[in-house]
C-alpha cells in the first residue's frame, strides 16, 4: 500500500502545469485498435490507468512505444483474444477495448470493467448502443460474448446522456455499414477529443460535442497524431487548491471554457480569479460565501469534481448545499473529513456542509480517486499533519501529484508501506 503525508498550512505559489485529459486517453488508447497502421497520441498522463490499457495493449500483441508524452500504437498486428479478468477489472476503461475489437473484428469476450466504487455503473446503454447496430450479446456471469455477423448503422437513443455508452457506441459505428445517428449523447470535450483522432484516421464523424452524433461508417482507417486535451479535472482539483492555499497560484495549460462551471462557483464563493488564455491565477479566498452546487453533465458542474469542491466548501461561511446527481454513492471522503474537523450531514443524494470549520491533520483513507484528491486538499489546508492510505486510487489520476504539489510549496510525501 502507498500513503501520502502532508504537513499542512504551506502556502503554494508558483506554477502548476496540467496533464493530458485521464477520462480522455483512456478512450484514446483503446480506439487506437480501430487503425490499420500506427498512431501517435500526444500529451499521454503518466497515470497508471495508462499502464493499465498499455497492458491490454501488449496482451492482445499491439506494439507500443512511449518516448516522454507521446505514445505510439501499431495494432496492425493484434490478435482478438479474451482480455482477462485480473487485467479488464482495474479500470473502467478496459470495456473501450470491448467496443474496438467487436468495431473491427464483430466478436469480442470481455469481462465486466472495474473503476473507481462510486455506484453500480451499469452497462445497459453500451449493450443497447451494440444491439441497435446488430450485435447478439450474451452474458455469462461476469463475461459478456458478443457477436455481430454484420453491424449496421442505427438511431441509438441513450437513455442518460452516459460518457461511456456515447463512445462505445461511436468506436462500434466507426466502422459499421451505412450511418449511426446517437441521439441524447454527452457532450464532455473527451468525446469530442475520441471523435477528432477518429476523424484524424478517416472516420465520418460529426456532432461530437453536442447531444446528436452523426457517425457514417467507413471500411478503412489509417495512421494519424492527435493530442490529449489537458485534464480538466486535474486542472479544477489545483485550482480548488488554490482558493484554499493559494498565492498567486498559476495553473496552466488549461481550456478555460472547460473548467467555467467550477470558475463561476468559485467566483460565487469570492474567490479572486485572474483569466488567461489558457491559465488561471488563483489566491485564497478570505470570507467566502457558501455555494449550493449539482453536479450534472457537461457543460454543467463536473460530478469528477465534487468530492475535491467539498474541501473548499468547508471553509465558506455559512451553509452550503452540495446534490451529487450523477453516482449514488460518491460521498465516502465525507466520514473522514468530518475525522479532520468539518461539519457536514449527508441526507440522501445531497450533503449539507456548515463553515466555516478548521480542519486538522488526520489519519484517512482514499476510498476511490477524486475521495483522495478531496483529502490531499484538505490535508493542504488543515492544521498538523495527515496520512492518507490507500493512494494507489489517486495515482490512477493524477499524473506527478507529489512533484507538483512540491514544487510550488506543500510538504508532502509518498510512501511505500
Ligand atoms: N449509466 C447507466 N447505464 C449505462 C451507463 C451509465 O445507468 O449504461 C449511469 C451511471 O451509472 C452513472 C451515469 O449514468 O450514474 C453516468 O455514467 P457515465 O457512463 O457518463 O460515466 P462513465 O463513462 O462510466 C466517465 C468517467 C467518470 C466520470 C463520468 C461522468 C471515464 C473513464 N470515466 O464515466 O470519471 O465521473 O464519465 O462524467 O471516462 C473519474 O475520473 O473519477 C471518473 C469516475
Amino acid at each position: 500500500m502507498k500513503r501520502i503525508r502532508i504537513e499542512g498550512g504551506c502556502p503554494l505559489t508558483g506554477t502548476i502545469r496540467i496533464s493530458g485529459a485521464k477520462n480522455s486517453a483512456v478512450a484514446l488508447v483503446p480506439a487506437s485498435l480501430l487503425s490499420d497502421e500506427i498512431v501517435k497520441i500526444d500529451n499521454i498522463p503518466n497515470i497508471s490507468d495508462i499502464d493499465a490499457l498499455n497492458e491490454i495493449l501488449k496482451y492482445l500483441g499491439a506494439k507500443v512505444s512511449r518516448k516522454g508524452t507521446i505514445m505510439e500504437i501499431d495494432s496492425s498486428s493484434i490478435v482478438n483474444k479474451e482480455i482477462p479478468e485480473e487485467i479488464s477489472k482495474k479500470l473502467r476503461a478496459s470495456y473501450y477495448f470491448m467496443s474496438s475489437l467487436l468495431g473491427k473484428y464483430k466478436h469480442v469476450e470481455m469481462y465486466f470493467p472495474g473503476g473507481c466504487s462510486i455506484g453500480a455503473r451499469p452497462i445497459d446503454q453500451t449493450l443497447k448502443g451494440y444491439r441497435a447496430l446488430g450485435a447478439v450479446v450474451k452474458e455469462e456471469g461476469n463475461k459478456y460474448i458478443i457477436d455481430a455477423e454484420e453491424l449496421k448503422g442505427a438511431e441509438v437513443y441513450l437513455d442518460m446522456p452516459s460518457v461511456g455508452a456515447t463512445v462505445n457506441t461511436i468506436l462500434v459505428a466507426v466502422k459499421a455499414k451505412g450511418t449511426t445517428i446517437i441521439e441524447n449523447a454527452a457532450k464532455e470535450p473527451e468525446i469530442v477529443n475520441v471523435a477528432t483522432f477518429l476523424n484524424n484516421m478517416g472516420a465520418k464523424i460529426t456532432g461530437a460535442g453536442t447531444s446528436t452524433i452523426h457517425i457514417t461508417g467507413v471500411d478503412y482507417l489509417g495512421s494519424c497524431f492527435t493530442e490529449v486535451i489537458p485534464d480538466r479535472i486535474e486542472a479544477g482539483t489545483y485550482m480548488i487548491a488554490g482558493a484554499l492555499v493559494g498565492e498567486n497560484l498559476r495553473i496552466e495549460n488549461i481550456i478555460p471554457e472547460h473548467v467555467d462551471s467550477l470558475i463561476n462557483k468559485l467566483k460565487e464563493m469570492g474567490v479572486s480569479i485572474k483569466e488567461e488564455e489558457d491559465a488561471v491565477v488563483i489566491s485564497k479566498g478570505e470570507n467566502l460565501k457558501e455555494v449550493d452546487v449539482k453536479t450534472l453533465g457537461y457543460p454543467g458542474f463536473p460530478t469528477d469534481l465534487q468530492q475535491p469542491l467539498t474541501t473548499l466548501l468547508t471553509q465558506c461561511k455559512g451553509e452550503s448545499i452540495l446534490e451529487e446527481t450523477i453516482y449514488e454513492n460518491r460521498f465516502k471522503n465525507v466520514p473522514y473529513l468530518k475525522d479532520m474537523g468539518a461539519d457536514i450531514e449527508i441526507v440522501g443524494k445531497k450533503i449539507y456542509v456548515k463553515g466555516p470549520t478548521s480542519l486538522v491533520g488526520s489519519e484517512v483513507e482514499a476510498t476511490d480517486l477524486r475521495a483522495g484528491a478531496c483529502l490531499i486538499l484538505a490535508g493542504l489546508k488543515a492544521e498538523g499533519k495527515t496520512t492518507i492510505n490507500n493512494v494507489e486510487h489517486v495515482l490512477r489520476g493524477y499524473e506527478n501529484i507529489i512533484e507538483k504539489l512540491t514544487n510550488v510549496g506543500a510538504k508532502i510525501e509518498i510512501e511505500e508501506i
